[in-house]
């Protein structure tokens, strides 16, 4: 069964293929095009699983190209389709670009798989199109309120014209994973969240803050209704959300004939906050954490964590690490990175 994997140097990517590879027969190639991750990833991907998987480097904006990629393998039996940028204040600053990726990018794929009837989809979805929620946890019910960010709004209509496709395709079955805050790394610390820009999400700036890349962390905001005043947020480790695709793909494969497109939360369930993760953090490395409160960021929603009983019930999903082993595992991975770091220099 050879699955294509869009992103699949990328960071939530990266150890999907890992679960895969891992834990399946399936075969794996990949695309990317490197905006956001390494080329290097898929030798760490060869180091840990002792498989070197076929890939192409090409821009899924490119439909010529992308459309290569599916003639070149006709036996293509469903896409995980993770590349897109995802930095919510960057798709505030810079709209276009959000759109003009992450849309095209999502219509090229599902225009191969109508030309070329490959059935099964899997798409990054994210529990920001949720926005500000009136009630917690949300479910896939909850009403997807006034989109935030066009980042978020890139996703709610991703969604949209996967539904759209799937009600006129014969062959399309799909389901979007609204992902909540993906965070920690491979337990061998050899491959994680590579930012290669000044990171944006908190767990790669506490732990570039820790490491000395940074001077010091802002805890946006020490107002909100929650309580320690901090934001409530539902992190969930890489490697759990990696599984649930894996899940995913098997539920479409084994129930075809159920609705053309599902929509299902992947969060722990747990809500964090701020202050939380940073005391999960000190504790679990030995590191005093430079930090600072600040001003709210724009965009920002106070509280935010998923009500998960879908994907435990369909998927027979459940998440396995908690907060110290994302702590843990995100350290290991940011000393890993300074280790060989040095080494180059
Ligand atoms: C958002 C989306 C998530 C998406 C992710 C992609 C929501 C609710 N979630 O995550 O679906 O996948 O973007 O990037 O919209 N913080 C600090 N200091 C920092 C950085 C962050 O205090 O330097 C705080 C933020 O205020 C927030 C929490 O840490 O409360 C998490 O922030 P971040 O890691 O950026 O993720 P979200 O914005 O929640």
């Amino acid at each position: 069964m050879k699955i294509l994997i869009t992103g699949g140097a990328g960071y939530i990517g990266s150890h999907t293929i890992i679960e895969i590879l891992e834990n399946t027969d399936w075969e794996v190639i990949s695309i990317d095009n490197f905006s956001n991750s390494s080329e290097q990833n898929y030798d760490r991907i060869q180091q840990i699983t002792g498989k070197k998987i076929k890939h192409y480097a090409i821009d899924l904006k490119d439909l010529a190209a992308t459309e290569t990629v599916f003639s070149e393998n006709p036996d293509i039996i469903g896409v995980i389709h993770f590349a897109a940028h995802k930095a919510v204040g960057e798709s505030v600053e810079q709209p276009l670009m959000y759109y003009d990726n992450n849309l095209n990018s999502l219509k090229n794929i599902l225009t191969c798989q109508e030309k070329y009837k490959v059935p099964y989809l899997i798409f990054s979805s994210s529990c920001s199109i949720y926005g500000n929620v009136a009630e917690l946890p949300v479910t896939e019910k909850s009403a997807i309120a006034k989109a935030e960010s066009p980042y978020a709004y890139t996703k709610i209509i991703g969604e949209t014209m996967i539904n759209d496709m799937s009600m006129i395709s014969d062959t399309l079955k799909a389901i979007s994973l609204r992902y909540f805050n993906p965070v920690g790394a491979h337990p061998s610390g050899l491959i994680g969240e590579l930012s290669i820009h000044k990171p944006n999400n908190l767990v790669p700036f506490i732990t570039q803050t820790a490491i000395g890349k940074q001077e010091s962390l802002t805890v946006f905001g020490k107002n909100y209704d929650t309580r320690d005043g901090t934001c409530i947020r539902d992190y969930i480790h890489v490697s759990d959300i990696a599984n649930a695709h894996i899940l995913a793909l098997q539920h479409l494969i084994i129930n075809n004939k159920n609705l053309p497109h599902d929509i299902i939360n992947v969060g722990t369930g747990v809500g964090s906050t701020v202050l939380e993760v940073i005391n999960a953090f000190e504790k679990v490395s030995n590191e005093k954490l430079n930090y600072t409160i600040g001003n709210k960021r724009a965009g920002d929603v106070g509280a935010i964590f998923a009500n998960n009983e879908k994907a435990k019930q369909l998927l027979n999903w459940e998440p396995k690490r908690n907060i110290d082993d994302m702590m843990s595992s995100a350290w290991k991975w940011e000393k890993h990175l300074s280790l060989t770091m040095n080494e180059q220099s």
